[in-house]
């Protein structure tokens, strides 16, 4: 939760987590479950700034995400070539139709660049002048069933959306360096159930996908092997768990109890490493894919940056480095007002990123002093660009 003051930065008042439950690879697979969850961390949250919550701007992610980008040209319709607002429209509109089978939708259309008259670059063509009209956008896809099951669950506890936003790029906003996104950069959350991998170039998300695995599937390994159970597995991971065997001693030995929490056997931390590092290299394998499948693995002056829980894992960004010949870097929210120092942390860059999208947001409508209804024409817009 944060302030937005008219030409200040935003201010934050108060950050806070709850364990997600009914959640499946990042997809709701519990309604009821999943809104109590959301409902608890609202909860937390309104009694820590004390302020009724009642709309958000909502995050999503989950394994049935991937991006199209495409193009279309209109004529512009006025007789002076001045491009309108209805221009516009016209051609995001034909731009984001595209042919998806009945169970998938378009969540959100990302306007790339426009092309007037053959001359690119243009980010907003309203009031300029020209005879034709191209829209380059990104489009994020989704399964239909996954957004109406997150709506479903913010819908049970009366939270209303105000937009909905691809993870990634509210992440990009917290972590990502604006020449970085120009030039060319691969942002890589590794969550718990989800990995988000995007790639942005030209200032704006080209290409995304999102694997279906995270954090947890090391940790469910662990606790397979070592026979424990998933919350002693966790903390192992997270304490003395190192991404692969050459950051490992054989000296250090933690302790692993058994499924009924009562032995205790010890095991080296090398022998930890080594179970970590398969589950970590096959990751690695799969967004090496991705990576490839964007076309992206040579245009990366921006490197990869690392955010999500995932990235504390020690030493995974060497591995990373490593293994895919590029440069990582760990994404950490900084420099932000009234953010303790507990709040830079990764797994915090895509509310964090979240807070400042808003605000961006809202600053338009200020400017257009429309106040409110400057705001509810975007999230009209937003509503009619995922039913319309
Ligand atoms: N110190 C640590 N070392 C290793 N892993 C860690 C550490 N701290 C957290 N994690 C892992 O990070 C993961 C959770 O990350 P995060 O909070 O970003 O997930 P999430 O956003 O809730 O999940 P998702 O993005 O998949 O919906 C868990 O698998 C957790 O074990
Ligand atoms: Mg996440």
């Amino acid at each position: 939760m944060g302030e937005v003051n008219y030409g200040e930065d935003i201010h934050i008042l108060g950050i806070t987590t709850v364990d997600s439950q009914g959640l499946r690879k990042g997809n709701i697979i519990d309604i009821e479950t999943a809104a109590r969850s959301i409902d608890e961390c609202l909860h937390k949250l309104e009694r820590m700034a004390g302020v009724e919550i009642s709309n958000a701007l909502v995050g999503y992610s989950g394994s049935s995400i991937n991006t199209l980008n495409n193009r279309a040209v209109v004529a512009v319709g006025n007789s002076n070539y001045e491009i309108t607002s209805e221009d516009k429209a016209r051609v995001l509109q034909s731009a984001r139709n595209v042919a998806l089978p009945l169970d998938r939708c378009v969540v959100q259309t990302i306007e790339r660049q426009y092309i007037i008259d053959g001359y690119d670059g243009v980010k907003d063509p309203i009031g300029m002048v020209g005879s034709r009209l191209e829209a380059e956008v990104t489009i994020v896809i989704a399964a239909t069933a996954a957004v109406q099951n997150l709506q479903r669950s913010t819908g049970k506890i009366d939270l209303q959306i105000n937009k909905l936003v691809y993870n990634s790029i509210l992440a990009a906003e917290s972590v990502l360096l604006p020449a970085e996104r120009e030039m060319g950069v691969a942002l890589i959350d590794i969550g718990g159930g989800t990995t988000d991998i995007s790639y942005f170039e030209g200032g704006n998300l080209l290409c995304a996908s999102v694997l279906p695995v995270g954090g947890d599937y090391i940790t469910r390994d662990l606790a397979i092997v070592l026979k424990t159970s998933l919350e002693d597995a966790a903390k192992i991971k997270e304490t003395d768990g190192v991404a692969g065997p050459s950051q490992a001693s054989d000296d250090v030995m933690v302790n692993v109890h058994n499924l009924h929490g009562k032995e205790i056997r010890q095991v080296s931390q090398q022998v930890i490493a080594d179970i970590i590092y398969a589950r970590v290299l096959e990751m690695m394998e799969m967004i090496y894919t991705e990576l490839k499948q964007f076309n992206c693995l040579d245009k990366l002056p921006g490197g990869i940056v690392l955010t999500g829980g995932g990235a504390h894992l020690a030493g995974i960004e060497e591995i990373m480095e490593d293994y895919m010949d590029i440069t990582v870097r760990s994404g950490i929210p900084e420099n932000l007002r009234g953010v303790q120092s507990d709040i830079s942390r990764p797994e915090y860059a895509t509310v964090i990123g979240g807070l400042i999208y808003s605000g961006k947001n809202i600053d338009i409508s200020y400017e257009n002093k429309h106040g409110v209804s400057g705001l509810l024409n975007k999230v009209n817009y937003w509503l009619r660009e995922f039913f319309g």
